[in-house]
C-alpha cells in the first residue's frame, strides 16, 4: 500500500502529526508520501492507495484548501480507504477528543460529502511567543474563558502521542473501504 498523507497548517502542530504518523508506516516498511494540502496541485493521486488528511482549526474553521480539495477529488476520496485527523486547542480537554465529542469535527463529518474509513481528533499546541499581537490577545481571551493556559511566555504541546501512535497503527491496517464502525478514539462514519 502506498499511503498519501496531505495536510493543512498553519503553525506546524499538524505538519508535526503528519510526519510523525508517516514515521510510524515508515517502520512498517509501508511507503508514504506527506504533501502540503495547498501544494497537492502537481501531485499524481492515482499513484496511492490509501490516503490520509490532517488539518488544523482556526478561529473555528478548517482552512477553505480542505474543503476546496474534497470538492475536487472527492470521487478519488470515497474510492479509496480513506482517514482524517482534526487538530485544535479544544481537544486539550479528553472529554472533547472524539470525532463526536468534538464540536468543530462533528459539524465537519455531518456536512462533507466524503466519508472517510477512520477519524480522530487530536489536541494541537499552544505557542503563545509564536502568534502576532492580535492572534495572542484573542487566544488568551479564549484561553481565559474556557480555564485554559492564560501565561503569554508559554508554550504548551497539548497532542497526545500514544493516541497518535494508536491511530497511525489503525491506519496502517486499514487496505479496504470498511464501512460503520464505532470506537471510543477513531469513529468509523456510516456511508
Ligand atoms: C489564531 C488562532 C486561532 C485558533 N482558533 C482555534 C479555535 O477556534 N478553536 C480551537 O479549538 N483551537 C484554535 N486554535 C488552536 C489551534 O488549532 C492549535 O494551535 C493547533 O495546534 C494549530 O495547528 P497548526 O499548528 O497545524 O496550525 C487557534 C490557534 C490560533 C493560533
Amino acid at each position: 500500500m502506498h499511503s498519501l498523507i496531505l495536510y493543512s497548517t498553519r503553525d506546524g502542530q499538524t505538519l508535526k502529526i503528519a510526519r510523525y504518523i508517516a514515521e510510524c508506516l515508515a517502520a512498517d516498511n509501508q511507503a508514504c508520501d506527506v504533501i502540503d494540502l495547498g501544494q497537492v496541485g502537481q501531485c499524481e493521486l492515482e499513484r496511492y492507495d490509501r490516503v490520509l488528511i490532517g488539518a488544523a482549526i482556526r478561529y473555528g474553521r478548517f482552512a477553505a484548501e480542505l474543503h476546496d480539495f474534497i470538492k475536487q477529488h472527492l470521487d478519488w476520496l470515497n474510492r479509496l480507504p480513506s482517514a482524517f485527523f482534526a487538530v485544535n486547542l479544544t481537544a486539550r480537554k479528553a472529554d472533547k477528543r472524539t470525532p463526536q465529542t468534538n464540536a468543530y469535527t462533528r459539524k465537519f463529518l455531518a456536512a462533507t460529502p466524503w466519508r472517510p474509513d477512520s477519524c480522530a481528533v487530536f489536541a494541537g499546541a499552544l505557542r503563545y511567543p509564536r502568534y502576532r499581537w492580535f492572534d495572542r490577545v484573542m487566544i488568551q481571551l479564549i484561553m481565559r474563558m474556557t480555564g485554559g493556559e492564560t501565561d503569554s511566555s508559554k508554550e504548551i504541546e497539548y497532542t497526545d502521542w500514544q493516541q497518535v501512535d494508536d491511530f497511525a497503527r489503525d491506519f496502517a491496517g486499514l487496505t479496504g473501504k470498511s464501512g460503520f464502525k464505532s470506537r471510543e478514539t477513531h469513529q468509523f462514519v456510516e456511508n
